[in-house]
């Protein structure tokens, strides 16, 4: 008897939480993928090349590198399947999330998250989207040096039914921008006033020149 009330308890709290799914951690390669592409999106503008979107040069930017701990508050905090960009959840500061679309199980190697950090970040150059502009804001923070995120595959519901096929990239990073408006970077050629005990990174990739 008590076992069947205890089932029925899981089952009624399963059901109160059918929109929050278990996150899953990102195996080495996708987290390989995904602090490149931030890392990327921030060279990018330190670099000058979105002037013509009012970022100017950055002098300071900084070197993502992955952050356990980020991962694991990530992974006790609880995000529900709601859409990245619904206007009634509260912005919040160091986190970032990115929606995208998958089949069931796929982009176990990260490359789907790449693309959606691409693409919202571009897109965000463009957009007056606020969630997106906010994301852009967090994006080139110049302070923050680590990154942690999980993700979450959610069910996308839509007029035809339900699909199994949303994923919520979710991102920490540290330090976190504190303020939307915060300055997010000092203007002037890239790597020239690296914050101290930092020096310019020497990536392989010469492209890269953030602070580390
Ligand atoms: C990693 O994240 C934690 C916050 O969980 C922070 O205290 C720590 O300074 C971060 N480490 C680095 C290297 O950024």
């Amino acid at each position: 008897m008590k076992l069947i009330i205890l089932l029925l308890a899981l089952t009624a709290a399963a059901h109160a939480d059918r929109h929050f799914n278990p996150q899953h951690r990102w195996n080495a390669e996708a987290i390989d993928n995904i602090v490149f592409i931030h890392n990327k999106l921030r060279n990018a503008a330190s670099h000058g090349l979105w002037e013509r979107h009012s970022i100017s040069k950055s002098s300071n930017m900084q070197l993502l590198s992955w952050n356990e701990s980020l991962v694991a508050e990530a992974e006790n905090e609880k995000y529900y399947c709601e859409p990245a960009d619904n206007k009634n959840l509260p912005i919040k500061l160091g986190d970032n999330i990115y929606q995208y679309d998958v089949n069931t199980y796929d982009d176990i190697d990260g490359v789907g998250a790449m693309g959606s950090i691409n693409k919202d970040t571009h897109d965000a150059l463009k957009s007056e989207a606020k969630a997106a502009k906010n994301r852009l804001r967090q994006m080139l923070y110049s302070k923050s040096k680590s990154i942690g995120c999980i993700y979450e595959s959610c069910d996308k519901i839509d007029s035809k039914g339900i699909n199994y096929n949303t994923r919520l990239l979710i991102c920490k990073y540290s330090p976190p921008l504190e303020n939307i408006d915060e300055k997010l970077f000092d203007k002037g050629e890239p790597c020239s006033n690296c914050p101290s005990g930092t020096s310019c990174g020497t990536d392989p990739n010469e492209m890269m020149k953030l602070c580390k």
